[in-house]
C-alpha cells in the first residue's frame, strides 16, 4: 500500500513530529505505517522519506544511506526513529537538492560535510553512527523534516531556488545532488 505525499502547502510539513514510546515501536499499527512508507518511497523512487512527508508526525524517517549492492542496486531503505544529530563538522557543502514534497524544485543547500547521529534502529537498537557527504546530506534533509524545516528555508538566496526542468540551463547536467529524487552526482 502506498501513501499520498503531502506537498508544499500541507501544514503536516511545518509541524514538528513526536518521538515514539518503545510501546508504540513494536505495535502492529506501527509496523504496518513502516511498511507502508517503505512502499511509498520504492514507488516515488526516492532516497529518503520523513513521516510528516506522509501526513504522520512521527519522529522518523527513511533513508538509503548504506553502500550500494553488487550488481549496482540502491542501498535499502533504513528506518531512522527519534534521531538526535550528537554533532556536526565545521565544513558545510552547499549542494542542489529536491524533494518529493516539491519535485518541480531544486534548492542550493549548504549542510554540513559530517554528522554524528543518534537514533533507535528497526529492532529497537539506539545506535550512534557517523555520516559523511551524500548519506550526511541525505540525512540532514530528512532530519529537517521532522523539524518542519524545508531546503527552501535552507536557501541562502532566492537565486538558489530553481525549477528543475530548467537545471541543465542553470548548471549542466553535471554536480547535481538531489536527496529523495535522484542518485547524486560525485563532486
Ligand atoms: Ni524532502
Amino acid at each position: 500500500m502506498t501513501l499520498p505525499i503531502a506537498q508544499l502547502g500541507q501544514p503536516i510539513l511545518r509541524r514538528e513530529t513526536s518521538p515514539l514510546t518503545p510501546d508504540e515501536l513494536m505495535s502492529p499499527e506501527f509496523q504496518a505505517f513502516v511498511q507502508a512508507m517503505r512502499e511509498t518511497l520504492q514507488e516515488a523512487g526516492g532516497v529518503g522519506l520523513a513521516a510528516p512527508q506522509v501526513f504522520s508526525e512521527h519522529r522518523i524517517f527513511l533513508a538509503r544511506v548504506g553502500a550500494p549492492g553488487p550488481d549496482g542496486e540502491p542501498p535499502p531503505a533504513e528506518l531512522f526513529i527519534n534521531p538526535t544529530i550528537l554533532a556536526a563538522s565545521e565544513e558545510r557543502v552547499a549542494r542542489w537538492e529536491g524533494c518529493l514534497s516539491f519535485p518541480e524544485l531544486l534548492v542550493l543547500v549548504p549542510r554540513w560535510r559530517q554528522i554524528r547521529l543518534q537514533y533507535v534502529d528497526e529492532s529497537g537498537q539506539t545506535i550512534e553512527r557517523d555520516l559523511m557527504d551524500f548519506p550526511a546530506r541525505v540525512v540532514q534533509h530528512e532530519y529537517d523534516h521532522l523539524e518542519g524545516i524545508l531546503t527552501i528555508d535552507r536557501a541562502e538566496s532566492t537565486l538558489h531556488i530553481i525549477k528543475a526542468s530548467e537545471a541543465e540551463a542553470v548548471f549542466g547536467s553535471r554536480s547535481r545532488s538531489e536527496p529523495e529524487s535522484q542518485e547524486p552526482t560525485e563532486d
